[in-house]
Parts: structure tokens; sequence; C-alpha cells
């Protein structure tokens, strides 16, 4: 199994996914900003995995507390903020600081620092841990509505599927969202081949999902962003799914950039574009996906390909990290209480209060 993230001992481990596929670099930091700066370089990266490495991080930081009681307030409401502010779009970060956060009121005024802090090191376990088992209830699910869908194609051959971006253990903690679905489609006979988008200018597709997919054995082939729609009027796509970074009430959805063009593509093609994420990815907070902040990187992720300049280093530059599917080009939300289909405003609500 991939070690994605792991804490004990009071050291926060993770895979230094910048230098994936080719070198396989752990790195362990004790401090609290280091980790921070894991998750702005998407050393660390993908929306659960960035909820749990927030959930670890804060737990660097109270561990490097060094104050009385009274002036811990203060420390741990600046330590939130800070991490809060280490990437903007994958909702799953805030959802994990609110859970530590949740933990710290519950128990501020009756615990001993040391009880206290015990408390939110179990916390940030637990949000990895259930991290873990929602990806195993979203392929199930997933399973089952694509098994439901595509019976027709089923009878007589197994199926394509296109994903985008990396939505496996290295984006989650366990088998994956959107790679989840696939594994499990695939041991149950029902996958013929991948097709993995490189997803410009990091390339997690080309470099991340297709190493998980080559770990596992899985038939794939990687295909340029803008490949997706030429595979789908050749009919060699049967459905897609990709994960998300955050969900608005009304089913629309943050992803990676490019999500939404080949959501495009689907619906023009008539094919079913699935959205496969966690509950704690969903924001009913939100009504609509204009809403939602979209992380806006660096211009050299563009004018360089990997430390190599490509383009002159004046050359002006748009470089969005996500983009915005409407919720109308989604045929479901899967998640881990269920696969959400029609009414997102009613069904969204349902398995975030329900
Ligand atoms: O910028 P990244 O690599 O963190 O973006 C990741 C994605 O967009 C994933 O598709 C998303 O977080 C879902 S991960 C299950």
């Amino acid at each position: 199994m991939i070690d994605a993230i792991s804490f004990s001992g009071g050291t926060f481990r993770y895979l230094d996914q910048r230098f994936l596929p080719l070198k396989e670099i752990h790195v362990e930091t004790r401090d609290y900003q280091e980790a921070i700066e894991a998750i702005k370089t998407l050393a660390v990266r993908g929306a659960p995995l960035i909820g749990a490495s927030a959930g670890y991080t804060v737990v660097l930081g109270i561990n490097a507390y060094q104050g009385d009681k009274a002036g811990f307030p203060a420390y741990f409401s600046n330590l939130c903020a800070e991490v809060n502010a280490s990437r903007p779009t994958a909702v799953n970060l805030f959802f994990a600081t609110r859970k530590m956060q949740a933990v710290y009121d519950a128990n501020y005024e009756a615990d001993s620092l040391e009880t206290l802090i015990g408390k939110m090191t179990a916390e940030a376990h637990k949000i990895y841990n259930d991290e873990v088992e929602n990806c195993d209830r979203i392929a199930r699910h997933g399973v089952e509505l694509i098994k439901q869908d595509l019976a027709e194609v089923l009878k007589t051959r197994k199926l394509n599927v296109l994903t985008h971006c990396n939505t496996g253990t290295l984006a989650c903690c366990g088998i994956g969202t959107a790679l989840g679905v696939i594994r499990l489609a695939y041991q149950e006979g029902l996958i013929e081949r991948v097709i993995t988008s490189e997803s410009r200018p990091l390339l997690q597709g080309l470099r991340l999902t297709a190493w998980e997919l080559e770990h596992d054995g899985i038939p794939f082939a990687s295909i340029s962003d803008s490949s997706s729609a030429i595979l789908m009027q050749r009919g060699m796509i049967d459905f897609a799914v990709t994960g998300a970074d955050r969900i608005t009430a009304n089913g629309d959805t943050a992803n990676k950039i490019g999500t939404y063009a080949h959501a495009i593509s689907a619906r023009y093609h008539g094919i079913p574009f699935y959205i496969a994420a966690p509950v704690s990815t969903i924001d009913i907070t939100m009504s609509e996906g204009s809403q939602i902040p979209i992380e806006e990187r660096n211009a050299d992720e563009l004018r360089q390909i990997f430390g190599n300049q490509v383009a002159t280093p004046t050359t002006p530059v748009v470089n969005f990290a996500f983009d915005v599917t409407p919720g109308t080009l989604i045929r479901g939300i899967i998640t881990e209480k269920e696969a959400v289909t029609g009414n997102y405003n009613e069904g969204l609500e349902r398995v975030v209060n329900g």
C-alpha cells in the first residue's frame, strides 16, 4: 500500500509527490510550518489528503506550544488561521481545522493542556481514518450506479473510463475516491481500460494516477488534456469519473482545471460524467459554484516545465488551478453515504445533515 502520509511519535511523515513517479522521497517533520509548506507546494495534495494533513499540521503546531494555558487560545487561533491560509479551494482543509476547533471548544475549559493535546491528536487520526473508510463506501456506491447506468453496454463488453488529475491513495489516504470506484469496478471485471488525462500544468494524471494504476496492474493509457473529446467521438470512453475539491449545494463542483472541459465533451457525446467525493468535500454553505474561491497559482508553473524554461519569463499567464463544472452536467455525485442523483439541493443537504 502506498504510504502517502502518516503521523506517529509527534512526527508527520509524507511522500513528497512533486518527485513522483521518478523518485520516492519520504520526508519527516515536526515543524508545522514545514507541513504548511508541503500543502502549499503540492508535496501533499488532493482534497481529502489535504484535510488529513491539515489535522496533523495543527497537531504539530500545538505540540510546539511552549506557553501556559492562558496563552493557548490566541496561539491556537493563529495556528488555525495559518493552516487555513495554505490553499483556498479544497474545503476539506477547512473541514479539518473546524473539527480540531470543535475538540478545542468542547474541552479547553475542563482539560489540562496535555489532555487537550491528546484529544486533538486523536481527532486528527480520526479525520485520516474516516477518509480511508469513506473511500471504500464511495467505491461500493459508485460501482452500483455504474452497473445500473451502463447495464446495456456491460451486456456486451467491458467499459473504458476517463479520469482526471489524481484521486487515488496519494490524494485520499484510502483506495481513493474516483480512483477507488475505478479500482473496485476493475476488480469486479467491469473495466477494460482507464484513460488518464495528464492534468497540466503539474501533471497529477500523467505522473500520479498512472503510477498508481501501474502499481495495481490496471490497464491504462495517458492522454493530453485536450484529447478527451476525440476519444469520446471515437467511442473510446464509456463514462468519466473525477474527484472534487468543493461541491456546492446545487451540485456545482470545483475540481482540477480541465475537469469542466471533459464534462462538456461528455455531455455532447452522451457519456455519463460522475463526481466521487466524501461528504467532507460538500459545502452547502455555498449555494452555487460561482461562490467557490478558485486558487490562482504562480505563473512560472506554466512558463516552465519542471524547472525548464519554455516561455519567456515575461509571458503573461492566467493559471487557475481549478474550474467549476455545473451540477447540470453531472450524472451523479457519489459519496460514502449514497450516490446522489437528480435534485442535488435535496440530495446533498440529506447526505450532509442526515
Ligand atoms: O491541486 P491538487 O493536486 O490538490 O488537485 C487535486 C484535485 O483536483 C483532485 O481531483 C481533487 O482534490 C480530488 S482528490 C480525491
